[in-house]
């Protein structure tokens, strides 16, 4: 997963500073603030954290993952009509945000491409794909850069085969 000897990639736990994470999108912000321990108490998702070293308790930037499906109609037809007609098994990327004093030095990278490789190690279950809602259509080029593919042409919703991310 993450490969910056510098950056540690944890789950959220009690110790990290989640009052002072400011990302500049208020929907992220109050999420990791006010909700994200409670959904992961209730398992419904799990939230990473990157800081700067694993004692550090800064949020330098998040993540969270669940599990959804994907409604076989809503993928492109060239996909759809290769894959079976019931729901298809995938991660939902929840939510992604940077702190917004250091967007721009690769961390959001960092936490994708970390993301996708977690998913990706899990062989105890079938997924097929991660998706992601974009927040709006100014973040949808971030994701197309590392091969995530419109659900419904130039929608925010978008998903990525994991097969298809060969990123070391
Ligand atoms: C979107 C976000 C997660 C990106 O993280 P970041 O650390 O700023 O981005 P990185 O520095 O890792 O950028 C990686 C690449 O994506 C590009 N990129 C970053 N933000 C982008 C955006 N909004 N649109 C298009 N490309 C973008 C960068 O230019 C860079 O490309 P390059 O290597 O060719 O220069 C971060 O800016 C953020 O948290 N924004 C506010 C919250 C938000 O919008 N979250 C997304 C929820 S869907």
């Amino acid at each position: 997963m993450n490969n910056d000897p510098k950056l540690s990639i944890q789950k959220l736990q009690s110790h990290h500073n989640k009052s002072s994470f400011k990302s500049g999108e208020s929907s992220l912000d109050n999420y990791i603030q006010q909700h994200a321990s409670q959904d992961i108490k209730r398992n419904l998702c799990k939230v990473y954290v990157a800081t700067n070293g694993l004692d550090s308790s800064d949020i330098l930037g998040y993540y969270s993952l669940s599990s959804q499906s994907i409604a076989c109609k809503k993928l492109p037809p060239d996909i759809a009509k290769k894959l079976p007609r019931y729901p298809i098994p995938a991660v939902l990327l929840g939510r992604l945000a940077v702190s917004q004093s250091i967007q721009k030095n690769g961390i959001g990278e960092l936490l994708l491409v970390d993301a996708i490789k977690r998913v990706k190690t899990i062989d105890q279950i079938g997924i097929y794909a991660m998706i992601v809602d974009a927040l709006n259509m100014n973040v949808v080029p971030f994701y197309l850069k590392y091969g995530f593919l419109y659900l419904e042409a130039n929608s925010t919703q978008l998903f990525l085969p994991l097969k298809s991310f060969n990123k070391k």
